[in-house]
């Protein structure tokens, strides 16, 4: 279907892309002495089968199983496969394959970059969000306690392979999750985008096609500009300073409920629409625009007001603030991102009462 040229690395993106994987493997015999592939027993059970059976080299290689779910995304997992790496011998010409959704390919690409200063690895993601996202533009590592990604590094795959026939497993809920980053692309970058994606099928599995390859051109732009979020990175942000403090909310004690990360970052959209509305002058047509439709694909519930509070304290957290304001991405017109707004909590506050008021009346 396509390539795309990343940087230092390429894209991949079709429905047979084992060839492509043995290309690359073959382009690359002399380089790589080992293979080593982290799965999730989902990957494992729905992607590998599919991919050995084409993929020769897949055969001699190492599995290396972990259990599905952010928990396991921490650095005591890291331990354990540094460990079995070190255990098996292997050497700074292995290859480490990650094949599964955002927590294989962050935590995968982590534990390679740090093994013995830095081993090979290559994505082959297997979730919508990690298609679009998480594969691409070279950020790894893995959540500390309860905050997401506070331990990581900036380092490249040395090729991502996308095969969208994969999703045909992925369970409904884990789509949508994935589709709200599909949703930030198109507001942050994309008017005829966001037009395009409104009329999107769900139970069509080919329509995914040409959005996994206009969201992986979107993110891909925005990373080749500025690869360490000095600005125009700062973008995809979008909707996250809300979202990532809902879903840090969501894990904390009595709350515990759980959000899958895009279900966060859909609601956190609308809180930082009504704040571009109110700071970037997006109009009231479009804030309108944006909430009704991300309400009729996600049904969350009210946020609790006594948890207001605690969401701020969140954010302020948020590695990209000064003392009292909060640091946001937002849009000035569907399509177009402002960077650097920062925001007083009170402002803040008014947006999420915007939200359990909309949530409410939906
Ligand atoms: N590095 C980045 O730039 C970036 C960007 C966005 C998100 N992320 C990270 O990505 C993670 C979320 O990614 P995710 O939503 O893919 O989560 P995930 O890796 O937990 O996958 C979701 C679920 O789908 C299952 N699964 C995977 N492929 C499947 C398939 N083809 N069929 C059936 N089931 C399948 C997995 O086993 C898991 O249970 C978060 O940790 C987030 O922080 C990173
Ligand atoms: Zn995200």
């Amino acid at each position: 279907m396509s390539e795309i040229v990343a940087t230092s690395y390429k894209i991949f993106i079709n429905n047979n892309i084992e060839k492509d994987i043995n290309r690359f493997l073959n382009a690359n015999k002399n380089k790589y002495s080992k293979l080593f592939i982290l799965v999730d027993e989902n990957s494992l059970k729905y992607c590998y089968p599919q991919l050995v059976a084409k993929i020769q080299k897949f055969e001699e290689a190492e599995i290396i199983e972990i259990e599905s779910g952010e928990e396991q995304k921490s650095i005591e997992v890291c331990v354990q496969m540094w460990t079995v790496l070190s255990d098996l011998k292997s050497d700074r010409k292995s290859l480490f394959v990650n094949i599964g959704g955002g927590v294989i390919s962050d935590m995968g690409g982590f534990i390679a970059s740090t093994f013995k200063r830095g081993i090979d690895f290559i994505n082959i993601p297997t979730t919508l969000l990690s298609q679009v996202d998480a594969s691409v533009g070279g950020k790894v590592g893995v959540d500390l306690n309860n905050l997401k990604n506070q331990i990581g590094v900036f380092n490249q795959p040395k090729a991502v392979f996308v095969c969208p026939l994969f999703l045909s497993t992925l369970p409904k809920r884990q789509v949508l999750s994935g589709f709200a980053e599909v949703i930030k692309h198109s507001l942050i970058a994309d008017y005829d985008y966001w037009k395009k994606i409104k009329e999107i099928n769900f139970s069509k599995i080919e329509s995914f096609d040409e959005i996994i390859n206009t969201s992986i051109q979107i993110k891909n732009n925005i990373v080749s500009i500025d690869f360490e979020e000095k600005n125009i990175r700062k973008s995809l942000n979008f909707g996250h300073t809300v979202g990532h403090a809902i879903e840090t909310l969501m894990l904390e004690g009595h709350n515990r409920k759980t959000w899958m990360h895009g279900e966060a970052v859909a609601v956190g959209m609308i809180v930082e629409s009504y704040l571009s509305h109110k700071i970037c002058k997006l109009s009231k047509s479009e804030l309108n625009e944006i909430t009704q439709f991300i309400l009729s694909i996600y049904k969350p519930v009210k946020i609790n007001e006594n948890d207001f509070e605690r969401l701020i304290e969140l954010m302020k957290n948020d590695k990209k603030n000064n003392d009292t304001d909060i640091n946001f991405s937002l849009i000035s017109i569907i399509g177009k991102a402002e960077i650097n707004k920062n925001i007083k909590p009170d402002l803040i506050i008014e947006a999420l009462k915007f939200l359990n008021k909309e949530i409410s009346v939906f």
